[in-house]
């Protein structure tokens, strides 16, 4: 029985948050649809206002069963889509779906070498788990094109207790900061988060 309450509190280390998923992964999908969570068509919408030109190549990280490679697909037909998570039942999931021409398990706060660079990055619902701010915007960095994007969601209490504006100021020399959303809901029908987790939307452009 998946414990619903440490989404809020933390789940803890890598090794814990890659089990908890693994768990979840075969139900995460009717829950998340339960709780009515719209971050990844959300994110679509704010990609497909602002992204100027269209995408061959976009990097999901932190993929999971593969919620926002479906969105990509609706308003991209012909991009490729990369994805990485940590958790390989998560992937197995996304891997079904076939919209990601590749998949690899994954920490995002590691490096991978791909051949090609990419357009536009996502990390959506998933910056929470992020432990070392630094290792994951140097590999963002490196896997970008110039002028490339970056667009994520982070919960706004985590932001506040992180100072993530000192955090996004820090990288004014690398990215420049195209959208910043107020704060919007994130799983509104879920009892914990409801109407007091709410998450702030962030489309960032390499410089
Ligand atoms: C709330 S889910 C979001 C999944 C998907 N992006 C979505 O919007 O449905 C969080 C995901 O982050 C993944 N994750 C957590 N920590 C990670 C890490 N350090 N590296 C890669 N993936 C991670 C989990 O396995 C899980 O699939």
């Amino acid at each position: 029985m998946t414990n619903f309450k440490s989404l809020i509190s933390g789940i803890g280390d890598l090794k814990n948050t890659k089990q908890y998923y693994d768990n979840w992964a075969t139900d995460y999908e009717s829950n998340l649809e339960n709780w009515n969570y719209k971050i990844p068509l959300k994110i679509a919408r704010i990609l497909k206002k602002n992204v100027k030109y269209p995408p061959k190549n976009i990097l999901d990280l932190a993929c999971g069963t593969g919620l926002f490679g479906v969105e990509l697909k609706k308003i991209y037909k012909n991009v490729n889509i990369f994805g990485s998570d940590i958790s390989s039942k998560s992937i197995q999931l996304a891997k079904e779906k076939k919209i990601y021409k590749n998949l690899k398990i994954s920490n995002f706060e590691n490096k991978i070498i791909y051949k090609k660079k990419f357009e536009i990055i996502s990390l959506v619902g998933a910056m929470t788990y992020c432990k070392k701010f630094d290792k994951l915007f140097s590999n963002v960095q490196f896997y970008l094109l110039n002028k490339g994007y970056f667009v994520f969601s982070h919960r706004i209490d985590l932001w506040e207790k992180q100072n993530f504006d000192i955090i996004l100021s820090n990288l004014s020399k690398t990215f420049d900061l195209v959208y910043k959303s107020n704060p919007n809901n994130y799983l509104p029908k879920n009892k914990d988060f409801s109407n007091k987790i709410k998450v702030r939307l962030v489309l960032l452009q390499k410089r």
